[in-house]
């Protein structure tokens, strides 16, 4: 199969909306991540997005909306908390889980009984959604266990010959998938995966904010767990990544007595190199590490490296969902140093 680049002017968006109605899978710029949108309620379509990235077929996509009504047709009953916080982030990086509707496929929901919704908004994925006329089922547009893409080319790395055809939306803005929460039982909100929409920002409408053990705890493969996709190995790049949480004195002395042929560092900014050690470096606020972390993951890849040494990010703000994304690409390895 040809991989086509379509523009993000009208007359492509309409033929990738056309594709989408006869039951193609196309990649969908959002202000995340890439996704690979397919119409939700079909479930051939949906089989394909399953395969083009490789997915287990118990891990759920997430169901993207143009307009808030939509919901009515997605989910089979609406929280009420979950007015309150559309009201405030959508459309944005955030989506909240509840009970499905019959229009959703067990395809698309990974057998459960809930799906997830997201409203995002970038300005392609909205018109997308609203000329196919149906809501989008979209996870990131990476081979399963790959780093998700932030850009085109990383779009096109992964799923050329693969798909039909991918939007060119420019770089995502946020750099890291969406918040996923959902609604315990009592009305508390549980995140399941932090993302921009953070800890803090939720509790500007709730002061019931969970955050699940899944986010920062390695959960066993046979666990029953809140959210499938946690269970899996998930941003892997090829080099073994190893996070070293400490001060920048005690990171440098680390690196220096265990470096080898390929090693390499991920640091914040260039006065943390360590000499004889190439590096790359993914900015000092959450927000340029969320916007940069999975390009470097691959770049990193690019270049060969064995093992990359890692500064340990801020947990505070977005910086729990840069945290999180880190911690699972290092396969959940932390060396706390002492300083
Ligand atoms: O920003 C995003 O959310 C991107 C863009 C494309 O919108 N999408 C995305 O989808 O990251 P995906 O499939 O790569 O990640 C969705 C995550 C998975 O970990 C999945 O297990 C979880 O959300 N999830 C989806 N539906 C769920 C449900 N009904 N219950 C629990 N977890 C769910
Ligand atoms: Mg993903």
């Amino acid at each position: 199969m040809n991989t086509v680049i379509l523009s993000s002017k009208d007359d492509d968006v309409s033929i990738a909306a056309s594709l989408i109605r006869a039951g193609e899978v196309v990649g969908m710029p959002t202000e995340t991540v890439y996704g690979l949108a397919a119409d939700a309620t079909n479930e051939e379509a949906v089989k394909k997005i399953f395969e083009a990235k490789g997915r287990p077929c118990d891990n759920p996509l997430i169901v993207h909306i143009c307009r808030f009504d939509m919901v009515y047709d997605i989910a089979s009953s609406v929280p009420e908390l979950a007015y309150k916080l559309a009201e405030k982030f959508w459309p944005g990086p955030l989506t909240m889980i509840m009970p499905k509707s019959d229009k959703i496929p067990y395809v698309t929901s990974g057998g459960l009984d809930t799906v997830g919704i997201r409203f995002p908004s970038h300005k392609v994925a909205l018109d997308l959604i609203e000329k196919s006329g149906k809501p989008l089922a979209a996870p990131s547009a990476n081979l399963s266990g790959s780093p998700s893409p932030t850009t085109l080319r990383h779009v096109f790395d992964d799923m050329n010959g693969r798909i039909p055809a991918i939007i060119d939306g420019g770089d995502c803005e946020v750099g890291v998938e969406s918040t996923v929460i959902s609604f315990d039982a009592d009305g508390a909100v549980r995140i399941l995966r932090p993302g921009k929409i953070s800890y803090e920002d939720l509790l500007g409408v709730t002061d019931r904010v969970y955050i699940d053990k899944g986010v920062l705890a390695q959960l066993d493969i046979n666990a029953k767990v809140a959210s499938p996709g946690m269970k899996y190995k998930h941003y892997s790049p090829k080099a073994n990544v190893i996070i070293l949480d400490g001060s920048v004195s005690a990171f440098k002395e680390y690196v220096c007595n265990c470096k080898t042929d390929g090693t390499y560092c991920l640091l914040f900014d260039d006065s943390e190199a360590v000499d004889g050690v190439d590096y790359l470096t993914y900015g000092i606020t959450s927000e340029e590490q969320a916007h940069l972390l999975f390009e470097r993951l691959r770049e990193f890849d690019e270049m060969g490296a064995k093992t990359v040494y890692a500064r340990c990010p801020s947990k505070d703000g977005v910086g729990l969902a840069v945290y999180n994304r880190i911690l699972r690409s290092a396969g959940f390895n932390v060396i706390k140093l002492d300083d």
